[in-house]
């Protein structure tokens, strides 16, 4: 029955109304100019480079964890050609925490094409916008719209929530005629001649009033139109989207040390942390113990007498959007150089300057560092 009931709310709903887009557009704009008090630094903003850097940084992350990172970021490097001159090594410094990785990547690559291409000078065109590595439609249709104006509306789970909500839409977000749906809505919407503050508009609705869970209806200016409230069935909007299981991983770290040195390297390849650093890895699909580990790992070239085992930590949990890393930190000392290929030695007191994933830094964070710093 409930496949029906949406299915008749969907052609019912009149998402082609004109009345009720009008009225749509009209109590968000006036929402925004009356009631909106969501504060953030780059709100108004328009200079290209500073909006396509808090866009990078919020594509996969929240406003409130996200602003620390601006803020270092824009001071850091307050232009484009300033972040395209740092070594890469310590931007990835700046980003580490963050998580999704291939964002600073990326953001390095733009910064590059756009000094030295672009002679420094952001595109102020949506295709070329669009061109830039990183940037999707959402972020396109974002620094396209606050810096130059262009009439491009975003869509983001935020504003398919909104949307889906307002004008009963149950159809998948995902299926293209859902895409279809959303896309063509929301830029109809759009108030072309203020583009910028429409798109700030509905972002920041969507964050405040129409949010995820517990939207405050009832301080809600487009209720007395929304499909959803006036039939009692808020939280059945948008359509929810199963989600694969989870993939399960155990990541064993030997912390190898000679000499005031670690063995580490670089991640590589097209798994996750991509350009963070790591100690020497051994990966299982379930749980193993740290003898069994070490003599896999060692076995007869580097016998149990060249080292002693400092310390086996507790075990340690990630979760990553599509993924759960559980494992431990087994910390060695060793009395003879340990040569193990893809692997070189850093010296303890330039550890800190690498970026590593969140699952090592909890583990620094853990031992106060302390196995660093002596
Ligand atoms: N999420 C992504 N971009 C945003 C912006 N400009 N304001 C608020 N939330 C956002």
């Amino acid at each position: 029955m409930i496949i029906n009931r949406f299915a008749d709310n969907y052609f019912m709903s009149g998402i082609k109304d004109r009345k009720r887009q009008l009225f749509f557009t009209t109590n968000l704009l006036s929402w925004n100019a009356l009631e909106n008090r969501r504060v953030m630094p780059w709100k108004g903003e328009k200079d290209p480079y500073k909006i396509w850097l808090s866009e990078i940084i919020l594509q996969q992350t929240r406003v409130e964890q996200g602003l620390a990172y601006y803020n270092n970021f824009i001071k850091t490097y307050p232009t484009v050609k300033k972040l395209a001159a740092a070594p890469e090594k310590d931007v990835f410094k700046l980003w580490e925490g963050l998580g999704y990785y291939s964002r600073c990547k990326n953001l390095l690559a733009t910064a590059a094409y756009i000094a030295n291409d672009c002679n420094g000078k952001f595109p102020s065109e949506y295709e070329l916008i669009l061109d830039l590595k990183g940037i999707g439609p959402y972020t396109a249709a974002a620094i396209g719209s606050f810096a130059f104006n262009l009439p491009y509306a975003v869509v983001d789970g935020n504003v398919i929530r909104v949307l889906a909500r307002f004008f009963g839409i149950s159809l998948s977000s995902l299926s293209p005629e859902g895409k279809k749906t959303f896309a063509n809505l929301a830029q109809t919407l759009l108030d072309k001649d203020q583009p910028g503050k429409y798109n700030q508009a509905i972002m920041d609705f969507g964050a405040t009033i129409c949010k995820p869970m517990l939207p405050l209806c009832s301080q809600c200016v487009m209720r007395s139109q929304c499909v959803a409230f006036k039939q009692d069935a808020i939280q059945e909007y948008p359509l929810k989207i199963k989600k694969a299981a989870k993939k399960q991983r155990w990541f064993y770290y030997v912390l190898a040390e000679y000499n005031g040195s670690f063995l580490v390297r670089k991640r590589s390849g097209k798994d996750i942390w991509q350009n963070l650093h790591e100690f020497i890895l051994t990966e299982s699909t379930a749980d193993a113990s740290a003898e069994e580990l070490l003599a896999a790992l060692f076995g007869q070239h580097f016998p149990m007498q060249q080292y002693q085992v400092r310390d086996i930590s507790k075990g340690y949990r990630q979760e990553l959007t599509h993924q759960t890393i559980r494992g431990c930190f087994i910390h060695i000392v060793s009395t003879k150089q340990l040569k193990l290929d893809g692997y070189y030695p850093e010296k303890k007191s330039t550890l800190k300057k690498l970026a590593f994933p969140k699952f090592i830094t909890q583990y620094f964070v853990e031992k106060n560092l302390d196995f660093v710093t002596n």
